[in-house]
């Protein structure tokens, strides 16, 4: 990696841009409903504390698309920050401008400054460089440890770089880089992946360039089905992508079709709801008035064996309909495999909201070599396209050389 990280920088009395992904979720009361994503940073923010930096902390917060939203306001993020580093935090309501200036400019040494939710300014994800060179000109040096919004290329990712010469990954940037890039570059076989989710249209990229660095890729979730009618399979009601049925049989019949494992028995249910707790069926029994919500004990069972041998996994996606308790169970067991596969000394990577949510709801995300907390980021870099916030940080440490 090319990247330069915080370590080579220095930062003592310097006013340090940290672009961080605290685009966490609420909860109906404004709290934050889950922090794994502030604490992800935290590393970073205390190194640079303790360095005697003066940060300047950004991040966007949903999809307020240009405008004030009360509701999509980080000050939930900022209570929640001044707890864990047990320190007031200030807050810039302006973003950019006079105030934003001031109050950075006021900063002393290992103070900390959020602005307010940088996608209240139509500038951030127009990655205009006008607003790219105010939100510069509020430090002296840029860091991102941003990677849940590394595959943006909006200005405080990747227009801000064109105004500021220090910039460098921070630890949270580097440690998602160096995990998810062992996986494409260096695993250790056998290498195993696992992808689930509804519908194979976002995960076809990833699919298509894991399939030749890994020994067996297993497909759960809502894509099995395409799958299944891939192969001639009744369906019958689930979930299945007519115009992606051609791309899963190419996957079949393709040179790495042996290493394909789909699922053998399924869950199904009249009524995907969860008022009907269904019956598990073999996946080439799918009755014409049911569909398929989960996926099996036998597939558990198989997963289970092919992750016994695995030296390193990747898992992005849920095994069913997992946010019906009573559909879970598939997921819930391949959070459990996963978490024995690295006990027994596999490099284990799980990315994507509903694998996450499951390891945490097992209490098991320790037991996972590394959480990812780039969804889309993630997703892009498994699939092999360039994160134009990686790059933008890459070019400088090229020009450097
Ligand atoms: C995410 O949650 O994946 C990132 O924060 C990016 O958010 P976005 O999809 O709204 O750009």
């Amino acid at each position: 990696m090319t990247i330069r990280t915080i370590r080579s920088l220095e930062v003592a009395g310097r006013r340090v841009f940290v672009r961080v992904d605290f685009n966490v979720p609420l909860a109906s009361d404004g709290s934050v409903a889950d922090d794994t994503r502030i604490v992800a940073t935290l590393p970073t923010l205390r190194y640079l504390i303790e360095q005697k930096a003066r940060l300047v902390v950004a991040s966007h917060l949903g999809r307020p698309r240009g405008k004030r939203d009360p509701a999509q306001s980080l000050r939930a993020v900022r209570e929640r920050l001044e707890k864990f580093l047990r320190q007031p935090v200030a807050m810039a309501e302006s973003i950019v401008g006079p105030e934003a200036e001031a109050a950075a400019k006021g900063l002393g040494d290992g103070q900390v400054l959020l602005l307010e939710n940088l996608r209240f300014d139509p500038g951030e994800e127009k990655n205009d460089p006008e607003f790219s060179r105010k939100l510069a000109s509020l430090a002296d040096v840029y860091v991102n440890d941003a990677f849940g919004a590394a595959h943006r290329a909006h200005a405080s990712t990747e227009g801000i770089t064109a105004f500021v010469a220090d910039r460098a990954a921070g630890f949270l940037m580097e440690k998602e880089l160096s995990a998810l890039g062992k996986l494409l570059q260096t695993p250790e076989a056998p290498f195993v992946a696992i992808l689930g989710g509804a519908k194979i249209s976002g995960k076809i990229e990833v699919l298509q360039n894991l399939l030749p660095r890994v020994d067996r890729l297993i497909v759960g979730g809502g894509m099995m089905f395409t799958f299944l009618r891939a192969q001639g399979r009744e369906t019958g009601r689930s979930l299945v992508e007519d115009d992606r049925v051609e791309t899963a049989r190419a996957v079949l019949d393709g040179p790495d079709a042996a290493k394909v494992v789909l699922a053998v028995d399924c869950r199904v249910a009249a009524d995907v709801s969860g008022s009907d707790a269904g019956v598990v069926v073999a996946a080439d029994a799918i009755p014409k008035d049911r569909a398929g919500v989960d996926i099996g004990p036998a597939s558990v069972d198989a997963i289970a064996a092919v992750l016994a041998e695995a030296r390193t996994v990747v898992w992005n996606g849920p095994m069913g309909i997992c946010e019906v308790p009573a559909y879970a169970e598939g997921t819930n067991a391949v959070a459990r495999e996963v978490a024995r596969a690295t006990k027994r000394g596999a490099f284990t990577v799980v990315g994507g909201g509903d694998s996450l949510a499951a390891v945490h709801q097992a209490g098991l995300e320790h037991q996972i070599t590394h959480c990812s907390t780039g969804g889309g980021a993630s997703l892009e870099f498994l699939g092999g396209r360039t994160l134009p916030g990686v790059a933008a940080l890459e070019g400088e440490a090229a020009a450097r050389s």
